[in-house]
């Protein structure tokens, strides 16, 4: 259920284009998590910070049905390439049916499988590098996937790590035990305590942290 506050944002901000709002009405229907999609708010967002910060070589990982990986792709524009790491094969289909509609599959370099197995590929491969990350997958591994993922951003690159606020978890006075807040803590902790970064954590749906490496 859409919060009032979700929906003032929403209406006050740049409309979808239709094949974002095909993958969001598809999500809806063909999968069971949709409330893990983006949305047109912070879509919106990574679409302007990547457009921004004029990244052409981009990493997402977590794509789920796709609608993250059209926005970031949108705001790379020609030229751009968005490797795109999930682990769900299930969702291929529906994923390169949107990118097909949003007329962006040229820019996309879809990578199934463990994005820390994947990582390590690409850590592997000589000159790799890139300018803007979006992290959204397991929140028990985000740890990880910043150790991974450090060597491979250039100086001056930027991550958009998602869900960092988990619900109100983390900062709740009774911090629960399980594993994707504890993942999400340590996270939080382990970037703000980094002098090779700086940073800043925004309340934009379940917490969005802008890392830029310095
Ligand atoms: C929150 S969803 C991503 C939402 C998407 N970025 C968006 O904004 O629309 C998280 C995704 O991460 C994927 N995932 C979870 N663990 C993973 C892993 N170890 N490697 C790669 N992907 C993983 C899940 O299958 C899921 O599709």
């Amino acid at each position: 259920m859409e919060s009032s506050l979700d929906k003032y944002l929403r209406e006050h901000s740049t409309l979808p284009s239709p094949a974002l709002e095909w993958i969001q009405k598809q999500t809806h229907i063909r999968t069971n998590f949709p409330r893990m999609l983006s949305g047109p708010v912070q879509g919106e967002l990574l679409k302007m910070l990547v457009s921004l910060t004029g990244a052409k070589r981009i990493l997402e990982i977590g794509s789920f049905t796709g609608y993250s990986t059209v926005c970031l792709a949108l705001g790379g524009g020609e030229g751009c390439i968005v490797d795109a790491l999930e682990i769900n094969d299930e969702l291929e289909e529906l994923m390169r049916e949107g990118w097909d509609k949003a007329g962006v599959s040229g820019r996309i370099r879809l990578h199934l499988g463990d994005a820390c197995e994947t990582l390590g590929r690409l850590a592997g491969e000589p000159g790799r590098e890139y300018d803007f990350v979006f992290m959204d997958a397991n929140k028990r591994e985000y740890c990880k996937y910043y150790e991974l993922l450090m060597p491979l951003l250039r100086p001056g690159g930027l991550i958009v790590a998602d869900d960092v606020l988990w619900d109100g978890k983390v900062y709740a006075e009774s911090v629960p035990s399980d594993a994707q807040t504890q993942g999400l803590l340590e996270f939080n902790r382990s970037v703000a305590e980094d002098p090779g970064v700086e940073t800043v954590m925004l309340p934009l749906r379940d917490g969005l942290s802008l890392i830029r490496k310095l």
